[in-house]
């Protein structure tokens, strides 16, 4: 039995990971609630899933419908009504609510529109590293790698500044695994909070319609009528935040702790700076922010890889894993190669939801990555023993991350 939630698989998930797709690609693990879940770690197998949105649901309710083998928690453990005012969104949908869910926001991130960011995203970075540049220190991901994409979709959405803590706690506490009771009643909590203002925020632009997502989401309410419910509204403004920042952290995190563990690649980027494009979609491969996909459910029972995955179980995908299959990226999977001229990562997913982020987290990435780097003599202040990865199942990342720069160091 192996412990996909320990610590120790958090610190280095590579060598577990390997193993399962050579012995076990479609793992069964027992869940404490009962349920088994399906942790799939070959790319082929990930591929297909990803690409089989027939097969595979994304629809919470569809668990509550089949009532076979599948018994994972229901959302009424934590109190349905309230649930759904944030998880009614596109990442937990199917088609036809998926495809209208997707398309009032689609405008708003294509490559263009995004570019359009460019100048604001690159004065957040400046004034983020004016502050630390003079100390020759900062922790990355409290100074730089969180802040930075916060404030990026807090600004896209339209939610002022001075709240913009205070609504990264209720969404951190949203996320949070939630096992324990009092973890569950923390997290009711959380919500009613957070729906609370938001809903304020939709009555305020209502009545004073701004430049920003938020207003735009309000008016499509108000001219589709039946195309954004209140709750579908909530809960794609709770989306579009959480993995607005959920997952730029963790680019950026994991990306430079892999950066800085291979001097040789970086000064071959630091060489050629033509290389970023390249560079990033290998960091993301090597070690992407999203480990594991969210929940599907078999709406049927589907033989894969050799295993029947019977209607109603639980599947994850483990992007993490097939982005190491040496099946596709070669003998060199476990290694960091900004030479690779093949990168069909599935960092972002695939298929009818692939991440609608896309666009806007590579400009991130092409903003942070060559201002981190040129700070003088960069590296790691702490013994990489000293590293805590998060603990959870879907996101891939750092605690924090000691920098220091400057002193002679070379
Ligand atoms: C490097 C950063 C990011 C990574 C690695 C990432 C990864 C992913 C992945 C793997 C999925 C699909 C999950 C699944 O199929 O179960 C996804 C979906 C999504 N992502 Fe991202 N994401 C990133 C940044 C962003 C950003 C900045 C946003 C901005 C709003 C965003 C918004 C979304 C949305 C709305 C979906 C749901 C799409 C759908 O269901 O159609 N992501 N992302």
């Amino acid at each position: 039995m192996r412990d996909l939630f320990s610590a120790a698989f958090k610190a280095n998930p590579f060598p577990t990971l390997a193993e399962l797709r050579a012995q076990e690609p479609i793992y069964g693990h027992l869940a404490p609630y009962g349920a088994r879940i399906w942790y799939v770690t070959r790319y082929e197998d990930v591929l297909a899933i990803l690409r089989d949105n027939k097969r595979f649901t994304k629809d919470p309710r569809w668990e509550t419908a089949a009532s076979s083998s599948a018994s994972s928690p229901s959302p009424t453990h934590f109190g349905r009504n309230l649930s759904q005012m944030i998880s009614q969104n596109m990442l937990f949908a199917d088609p036809p609510d998926h495809t209208r869910l997707r398309a009032l926001v689609g405008q708003a991130f294509t490559p263009r529109r995004v570019e359009a960011l460019a100048p604001r995203i690159e004065a957040i970075a400046e004034e983020l590293l004016a502050r630390v540049r003079p100390h020759g220190r900062m922790e990355l991901i409290a100074d730089f790698a969180l802040p930075l994409p916060m404030q990026v979709i807090m600004e896209l959405l339209g939610i002022p500044a001075a709240d913009q803590s205070q609504v990264h706690e209720w969404t951190k506490a949203i996320i949070a695994p939630s096992r324990h009771g009092i973890r569950l009643r923390q997290r009711q909590r959380n919500i009613r909070a957070f729906v609370a203002y938001v809903q304020a925020m939709f009555a305020e632009r209502h009545a004073r319609p701004q430049d920003d997502l938020i207003t735009a989401l309000v008016q499509a309410e108000e001219v589709g009528g039946d195309k954004l419910s209140e709750a579908e509204l909530t809960s794609m403004v709770a989306l579009l935040f959480v993995t607005g920042h959920e997952t730029v952290v963790n680019f950026i995190g994991n990306g430079l702790l892999a950066l800085l563990a291979h001097p040789e690649q970086t000064a071959a980027l630091r060489a050629n700076p033509a290389l970023l494009e390249r560079a990033m979609e290998e960091l993301l491969r090597y070690d992407g922010p999203v480990e594991t996909s969210t929940t599907r459910w078999a709406r049927e029972d589907v033989l894969l890889g050799g295993q029947t995955i019977r209607k109603g179980d639980v599947v994850r995908v483990v992007l993490a894993s097939a982005n190491r299959d040496a099946a596709v990226f070669g003998d060199g999977a476990d290694g960091l190669d900004f030479g690779r001229a093949e990168n069909p990562h599935l960092a972002f997913g695939y298929g009818i939801h692939y991440c609608l982020g896309a666009p806007l987290a590579r400009l991130e990435g092409r903003i942070a990555f060559p201002r981190l780097l040129a700070l003088p003599h960069l590296r790691v202040a702490v013994p990489p023993a000293e590293l805590k990865w998060h603990l959870g199942v879907i996101f891939r990342g750092l605690e924090a991350l000691p920098l220091e720069w400057g002193g002679g160091v070379v």
